[in-house]
């Protein structure tokens, strides 16, 4: 195990990195329009529910085992195993995982890139730059290759400065400014004509769309995705913390502040969606859905700004900065799941490993960009519809199975003393061990039937 590995510094630190992980653009982009388009706060209740009952134990899986290996997910599963056989199992979990987290963060580097590239175009649109901001916001190979690699570059100096310095500082910095955009933005566009139809979708419950089977399961994937679980990034963050912090209690703030921002960006995007519809623009696709996924962020919010004058430039300007801030966040604890495993398996540098290793998620993401239709969309299956949930699947096999009992609750007692006459004793090592595995194989068998 490497030693001077890094710890974040206070509670606060931790849980604004964690949360920076979990909320990205799954949270801002992907909940609101899932929710407008299933049954509105019936969905809502459904994916609450889900978060807690999935979510947050699998969550708790990887923090525990992270904290107790103090090391990156492949020597923390050999270590936790009680053979060899699990031990050599483990390691080509934590390999596996370390792969679907870069290839992940090659398709984020991707759409980041994108967002980037959207805020710069409102800049340039306020200073009158027009033909600047034109070529910002077409779709050509050049840009999106120039704002991959900044993205990517952006991504690489936070994570070279380590724990402390990179992920804890700038997480730290930038969560609070996103939750304050974040409100800003809201409480603007509740004040525009048309924002109250977006908020009667969004918060009337219709039990009858949000109970459909289909639905359960696509809400269970996106809470999976959205807590960033499965491919050790919450081990690696939870391998950060110091014996002395209280894990149910550090889980559950991450997962709560996860779910506030989804929960928070759906009183944004819908209310702007029926604004834009209010302003004469299409939000509706020919078979009747609300638009989501690139369109609405690329085409429909776009064509909303533009029907505001000066302060649908400046509003651009915020949301793309926002959505800037909740990618970068996330992105950062992509690069160090493979960071951490090459530092400390093959005693290679920081600074080293992370120049090699995000040089070479650059290098996949061009060739994804330069393959797009091919291999955008497989990248993006492979990682979070099979790969997750069946690496979450394994962390709860290892917490609820193979890991001895008593040396989880030792690991728990380190920050809590009391925690065996807590409910979360009493729940939770059940919960990963029955519950957690069987909903994760539902998911996995209905993405494999497809
Ligand atoms: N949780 C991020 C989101 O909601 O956008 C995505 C993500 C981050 C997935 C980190 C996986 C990961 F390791």
């Amino acid at each position: 195990m490497a030693t001077n590995r890094g710890e974040f510094s206070s509670r606060f630190g931790f849980v604004m990195a964690a949360a920076g992980s979990a909320v990205g653009l799954g949270n801002v982009w992907g909940f609101p329009t899932q929710a407008a388009d299933n049954g509105g706060a019936a969905f809502l209740f459904v994916y609450l529910l889900l978060a807690l009952t999935l979510a947050y134990p699998t969550l708790m899986a990887e923090l525990i085992i992270g904290r107790h290996a103090h090391a990156n997910a492949v020597s923390a599963l050999r270590l936790i195993s009680p053979g060899r056989g699990t031990a050599r199992f483990g390691t080509v979990t934590g390999i596996y995982g370390f792969i679907v987290a870069s290839l992940i963060l090659a398709f984020y580097a991707i759409v980041a890139g994108w967002i980037i590239a959207f805020f710069l175009a409102s800049a340039c649109q306020l200073l009158g730059l027009d033909g600047l901001a034109d070529w910002l916001t077409r779709f050509g190979m050049g840009r999106n290759l120039l704002f991959m690699a900044l993205f990517m570059l952006l991504t690489i100096g936070i994570i070279s400065e380590g724990v402390q310095r990179g992920i804890e500082r700038w997480s730290s910095r930038l969560m609070p400014l996103l939750l304050a955009t974040l409100l800003c933005l809201v409480l603007y566009v509740m004040t525009l004509e048309g924002a109250m139809d977006g908020l009667k979708v969004y918060l009337l419950p219709d039990f009858g769309a949000a109970l459909k089977p289909g639905l359960i399961i696509a809400a269970l994937g996106s809470a999976f995705f959205s807590l960033s679980l499965g491919v050790g990034t919450m081990l690696i963050y939870g391998s950060y913390l110091t014996d002395r912090e209280n894990l149910p209690v550090v889980g559950s703030l991450v997962t709560l502040v996860d779910i506030l921002i989804a929960v928070l960006a759906g009183f944004l995007v819908l209310p702007a969606m029926y604004v834009a519809l209010h302003n004469g623009v299409q939000i509706f696709t020919d078979s009747g859905e609300l638009i989501s996924g690139d369109s609405l962020l690329f085409t429909v919010l776009p064509e909303l700004f533009s029907t505001m004058g000066i302060a649908g430039v400046i509003v651009s300007m915020v949301f793309f900065f926002l959505m800037s801030i909740a990618a970068l966040t996330s992105s950062i604890s992509m690069l160090e799941v493979p960071v951490a495993y090459t530092i400390e398996e093959h005693n290679v540098g920081r600074k080293k490993a992370v120049f090699v290793i995000g040089g070479l998620i650059a290098a996949a993401s061009a060739v994804i960009l330069l393959n797009f239709e091919t291999l955008f969309g497989l990248t993006v299956s492979f990682t979070t519809r099979y790969s997750q949930p069946l690496l979450g699947f394994v962390f709860c096999l290892y917490a609820g199975w193979l890991w001895h009992r008593d040396k989880l609750l030792q690991e728990l007692r380190k920050g809590n003393p009391e925690v065996a006459q807590g409910l979360f004793w009493k729940v939770w090592p059940w919960h990963v061990k029955f519950v957690c595995p069987l909903i994760i194989l539902a998911i996995f068998g209905q993405a494999l039937l497809g």
